[in-house]
C-alpha cells in the first residue's frame, strides 16, 4: 500500500499557490512505480510540518549531513553517495519519475547513507530543517527559467540563498553548478553581497573532482553550454 503523502509536494496548493521553481508534470504512479516505492519505502522520508529532520535518527550515525536540492533522475546523487559512504545525504525532488528511479536503484544497491524526500525544498527548509544543522547543500543545474518574465521562478534568489546559509553549520558549504552563464553570474553576485560566507576561489570554482556529470549537464554540454561552478562556505 502506497503512502498517500507521496502525492502532496507543497504546503500551499491551488488558490494559495505562490511562485514555484518547478512545474509538476506527473502526479500518478504506474504499477512499476508503486512497486518500486513499496519495496524501497525505507528510503523515503515524508514532509511533516514542524518535525525537525534529524540526521542521527534518520541514519543512525553522527556523520556529516548534506542535502541535495532537485536531483532529477538521481544518477549523480547515487554516485556521490556511493563514493562518500561516510556522509549522510538527503535528496529533495518533486519530480515523481526521478524519485521512483532513485528509490529503485537505492533499494537494488542497498545504500545506507542516502534517503529521498518528495517535497518542495523551500517548504522543507523552512519547516523541517533547524538552523545551523546542515553540513552542505548540492544544487546541480537548477532550472534556469530562461525568459526574463520567468526569472522570478529561479530557485537561487537572495531570500532562498539567505535561507540556505541560515541552515548551514559554521564551515558548511553550498555547491551550485549551472550551464546557464547569466544565471551563474547572478548567483555569484548574490553570494558576493552575503557577509556570512567566504568564497575560497574568489569567483567561480574549479570543477570539484568528486562530482560526476549529471543528466542535465550532459544535455547542456551537448549544446556546447559552458558550465560554471560555485563553492562557498559559511564563516
Ligand atoms: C533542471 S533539473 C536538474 C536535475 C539534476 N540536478 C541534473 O543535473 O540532472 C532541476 C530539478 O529541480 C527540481 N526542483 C526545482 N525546484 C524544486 C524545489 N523547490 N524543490 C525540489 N525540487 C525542485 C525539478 O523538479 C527538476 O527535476
Amino acid at each position: 500500500m502506497i503512502d498517500p503523502r507521496i502525492f502532496k509536494v507543497e504546503i500551499r496548493e491551488g488558490k494559495e499557490r505562490t511562485i514555484k521553481s518547478y512545474v509538476l508534470r506527473n502526479n500518478v504512479l504506474d504499477e512499476k512505480g508503486e512497486k518500486a516505492l513499496t519495496e524501497g519505502s525505507k528510503y523515503l522520508v515524508y514532509f511533516e510540518d514542524g518535525k525537525t529532520l534529524d540526521s542521527p535518527s534518520l541514519f543512525s550515525n553522527s556523520n556529516p549531513f548534506v542535502i541535495e536540492i532537485g536531483f532529477g533522475m538521481g544518477n549523480a546523487t547515487l554516485e556521490i553517495a556511493k563514493e562518500k559512504s561516510d556522509v549522510n545525504y538527503l535528496g529533495l525532488e518533486v519530480y515523481l519519475d526521478g524519485v521512483v528511479k532513485l528509490v529503485k536503484r537505492l533499494n537494488e544497491e542497498g545504500l545506507k547513507n542516502l534517503k529521498v524526500m518528495r517535497f518542495n525544498a523551500v517548504d522543507v527548509l523552512e519547516h523541517m530543517v533547524a538552523d545551523e544543522s546542515v553540513d552542505g547543500f548540492h544544487i546541480f543545474f537548477p532550472d534556469p527559467w530562461m525568459k526574463k518574465k520567468h526569472h522570478k521562478r529561479r530557485l537561487m534568489n537572495p531570500s532562498f540563498i539567505s535561507l540556505l546559509i541560515s541552515k548551514l553549520k559554521k564551515g558548511g558549504y553550498i555547491y551550485f553548478v549551472t550551464d546557464w552563464v547569466e544565471y551563474a553570474d547572478e548567483v555569484l553576485s548574490y553570494f558576493e553581497s552575503e557577509k556570512r560566507i567566504v568564497n575560497p576561489s574568489g569567483g567561480f570554482s574549479p570543477h570539484i573532482s568528486w562530482r560526476p556529470e549529471t543528466k542535465f549537464e550532459a544535455k547542456g554540454r551537448a549544446k556546447e553550454h559552458e558550465v560554471r561552478e560555485i563553492w562557498v562556505e559559511k564563516k
